[in-house]
């Protein structure tokens, strides 16, 4: 500890743990929610291209890439922000909307950036249980006062794969004051199947006061790169282009994620591999007696009987990385990303003999 005092608010947020990444040839990394086919090989050809003008800064807005983006979503330009990954988004939402005893409603035992960037800036988090390892939607709208800033919520939700569906994100945005900005993270909305998945990118074509984040960490396999974004109404985007730094997306990162976009083989291929997987993963945990969550992801959510740490350093010995759900508020749960057919066969294989 330095004798430079720290932040208050610093002093209550703890190191983000992150998935183990493998040291040794071989071993499968199914621990956060990667791409196991990598990136497109049109982002890989688009950031080598790029390489040869790195000597000049980006575009501090991103405007090709927004673009690109805003023709894909049925938006304008003007209704997105790039970031160096979602989670620089869900920081410039702190810093642009978040004063000091401003209420945060996040929900318990989710992904733990909503809470980070929360009492960074001084908010005042205002916790929610989850109702059967899924957002509790009417509670979140329950905890709901006069100082209530901003509600996270997260669709489909990390570490379940649960969702909530467009009746109940409908019937929550009813309840909700509009003045309170309700940011819904969709960092795995591509993945999700299930009809019921509300199109939260409606509420932004209404001029409402929600902000939906995506990312290119996950299905477009680009996590190494850093890009997400944030969609909302140009009012509510504008001022966070004041508190982004200037030069947030690199221009390797501008050039890959744009070209992923175009990719249709790629994204029908991630696509089919990843509802393969499910069903793989589903009989396979049947058979072992392991009782699971349906996902809308590329995870799955484990019970074990075993502490999830144990189960972790088990499976790391036989060669395979998955998410012990400790540090996620659940001691006997794992998740385990979907891979490829060998990789989905080598973590049953090393989960059976557990
Ligand atoms: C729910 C959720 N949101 C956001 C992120 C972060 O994504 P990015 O890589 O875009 O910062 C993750 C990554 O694990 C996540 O699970």
């Amino acid at each position: 500890m330095s004798d430079i005092p720290i932040r208050k608010e610093v002093e209550a947020i703890k190191d983000y743990i992150p998935g183990k990444n493998p040291t040794e040839p071989g071993v499968v990394k199914l621990a956060s929610n990667e791409n196991p086919f990598g990136p497109s090989p049109k982002s890989v050809k688009a950031i080598g291209e790029e390489a040869g003008r790195l000597q000049i800064y980006p575009d501090q807005k991103s405007t090709r890439l927004r673009e690109a983006l805003a023709g894909k979503l049925g938006v304008g330009p003007e209704n997105i922000i790039c970031g160096n990954g979602s989670d620089d988004i869900m920081q410039v939402i702190a810093s642009t909307y978040i004063e000091p005893g401003d209420e945060v409603i996040v929900s318990k035992n989710t992904f733990s950036l909503y809470e980070l960037v929360t009492r960074l800036f001084g908010g005042k988090l205002v916790l929610v249980d989850l109702k059967e390892a899924a957002l509790d939607l009417a509670a979140l709208a329950g905890a709901v006062t006069k100082k209530t800033k901003v509600i996270f919520l997260t669709n489909p939700n990390n570490p379940t794969g649960t969702i909530f569906t467009a009746a109940e994100f409908a019937a929550f945005k009813k309840k909700v004051p509009d003045n309170v900005l309700v940011v819904v993270d969709e960092a795995y909305a591509e993945f999700a199947e299930n009809p019921d998945f509300p199109n939260s990118i409606n509420y932004v074509k209404e001029g409402r006061n929600v902000i939906v984040l995506r990312t290119f960490s996950k299905f477009f396999g680009l996590a190494g790169l850093r890009v997400g974004y944030g969609v909302a109404r140009p009012e509510l985007i504008a001022p966070m282009f004041r508190t982004k730094m200037p030069f947030n997306v690199n221009r390797l990162a501008q050039a890959g994620a744009a070209a992923a976009l175009d990719d249709d083989d790629f994204m029908a291929k991630t696509l089919q591999n990843n509802g393969a997987g499910k069903d793989l993963l589903y009989a396979e945990l049947d058979k072992l007696g392991y009782k699971y969550k349906k996902t809308e992801a590329n995870f799955v959510f484990v019970s074990t009987v075993k502490p999830a740490d144990e189960v972790f350093l088990e499976l790391m010995k036989k060669g395979v990385i998955i998410r012990p759900l400790t540090s996620f508020g659940f001691p006997n749960a794992i998740r385990v990303s979907i891979g490829t057919p060998e990789q989905n066969k080598k973590f049953l294989a090393a989960l059976a003999s557990c």
